[in-house]
């Protein structure tokens, strides 16, 4: 079993060195010239090597990050040779504990773009953003998409799934507003998600050509888009806010109210506040009214890892230094019979049912897990509808939307076909690309209509791709 928690990248040398060398759209990690060569330095520099084999696994990934956190150095204290050999000493004494090198850094890359890393918040994994940025593919794919497209992200932590979404869609869709929001329980993550968007809306200013800038504030409606405006119009409305996902909506469970401070995703969408008019005298107001109920897009990566495996399968780098909370859930407390790591799955289907989504993609941790998630979606069935289930065939409870209309599950790399070529089905589901089984992804009949007509999506997308090549 290969958790991506397990796997840092940073054990990749060759995907990851291919990936942390990727021009970014900000902050780039360019190496220096002047490393200097001679003999004493070559020693020291072998001492500092054996130190980072233990926490990189192999020499080669150690080779690596002692070249990155040369870079880092020689960036932070550019031209003072001294500063530097001191600085490089410590953070390779940092590195050596087994704290990640994106924390030591603060920095890492999830598909194109480099985001900021915290200490309290989950480092981005690739395989989350090959996932992600398939699922952006296939939709810049879909001809009738409609002109505007909502995406929630559930457990958002460091942001990066609705920034790299943006990115990566309006470089291929710049004709659709996107709408995008992402929840997380920590504060932490909140904050550093937020300021990952304010750096990537700086950027997207200084990508304005100067004749967009005194257009910038015009009616989005009355103007022909190009990639810089609508990312720079899509950052500014994308929100991240605090709520629990997992927590019930006070308002139908609970009529004494909220038992936490923080919110529900219900009440955080509400987002009723009291308003203090005064001494004494309060009353509740409603903010943004125009913080939409339906998504039709919901992804979430959750913590999905039981405490057993947490222990058994993680590496230490992971388990001391990565956020216990984003890794594993709490024990399920509707009494339902699912595993601990199971957790956060029927809550999921649950809100993309409450709010209208069309498409979900759920991250997993392997091929059984998948298999699990792909069950309780296909048995999932809106609960308003049991008492009618009897009146609809299976097949207006698809087309109705009651019941999602193809689950599929997803390798590490989606987008790939398998070597022999012939289509891979497990237990009755699709399965797409090589690699672990990573996610689970579901489309309701109406998004089919978003590819062209009423046929099944996955032969839609397959005449479309031929039309392409
Ligand atoms: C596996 S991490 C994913 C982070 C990010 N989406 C990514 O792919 O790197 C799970 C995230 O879920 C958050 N989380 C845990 N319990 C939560 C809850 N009950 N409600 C909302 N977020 C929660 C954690 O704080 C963490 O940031």
């Amino acid at each position: 079993m290969r958790w991506p928690f397990r796997l840092l990248p940073l054990s990749l040398p060759s995907k990851v060195e291919a990936t942390r060398l990727r021009p970014s759209s900000f902050l780039p990690r360019i190496l220096s010239r002047n490393l200097q060569s001679n003999a004493s330095n070559t020693e020291s520099e072998a001492r500092l090597l054996e130190r980072l084999i233990e926490p990189c696994e192999d020499r080669a990934a150690a080779k690596n990050e002692l070249r990155w956190l040369k870079e880092h150095v020689q960036k932070t204290a550019p031209g003072d040779l001294e500063a530097q050999h001191a600085m490089l000493n410590s953070l390779v004494d940092e590195r050596s504990t087994g704290k990640p090198l994106q924390y030591i850094l603060g920095t890492e890359y999830f598909g194109d773009l480099e985001l900021e890393c915290r200490p309290g918040v989950l480092i981005p994994r690739q395989e989350t953003a090959a996932s992600v940025s398939h699922l952006v593919h296939l939709l810049s794919l879909a001809p009738k998409l409609r002109r505007h497209l909502r995406v929630l992200d559930l457990c958002t932590g460091s942001g990066c799934i609705p920034l790299l979404f943006q990115h990566e869609f309006t470089k291929a869709r710049p004709e659709i507003q996107l709408r995008l929001l992402g929840v997380d329980i920590s504060p932490e993550a909140v904050q550093l998600a937020r300021d990952n968007r304010s750096r990537l809306l700086e950027a997207a200013h200084l990508q304005l050509p100067n004749c967009d800038e005194d257009q910038e504030n015009s009616d989005p409606s009355d103007i022909e888009y190009n990639t810089p405006r609508r990312s720079l119009e899509v950052l500014k409305t994308t929100e991240f806010i605090q709520a629990d996902v997992l927590a019930e909506d006070p308002l139908l469970q609970d009529p004494a109210g909220p038992k936490s401070d923080i919110p529900s995703l219900e009440a955080a969408l509400r987002l009723q506040s009291t308003v203090r008019l005064g001494k004494g005298r309060h009353r509740t107001s409603t903010f943004h009214k125009d913080r939409p109920k339906c998504w039709p897009v919901l992804i979430c990566n959750p913590p999905y890892i039981s405490p057993d495996e947490f222990v058994r399968t993680t590496s230490r780098s992971v388990r001391e230094f990565e956020p216990k909370t984003a890794l594993i859930p709490p024990v399920n407390s509707q009494g339902q019979h699912i595993d601990q790591a199971d957790t956060f799955y029927p809550r999921l289907l649950e809100l993309a049912n409450t709010h209208r989504t069309m498409v979900v993609l759920f991250e997993v941790a392997d091929m059984a897990q998948a298999l699990r998630v792909a069950q309780m979606a296909k048995s999932y069935r809106k609960p308003w509808d049991e008492t009618h289930a009897t009146n609809k065939t299976l097949r207006d409870s698809i087309r109705s939307g009651d019941l999602w209309d193809s689950i599929e599950i997803w390798r590490d790399q989606p987008g790939q076909a398998r070597e022999n070529g012939v289509p891979e089905v497990i237990d009755g589901f699709q399965v797409a690309g090589r690699g672990n089984g990573r996610s689970v992804v579901c489309w309701k009949y109406a998004a089919r209509r978003w590819f062209g007509d009423e046929h099944p999506i996955s032969a839609q997308i397959a005449k479309i791709k031929s039309q392409v090549t």
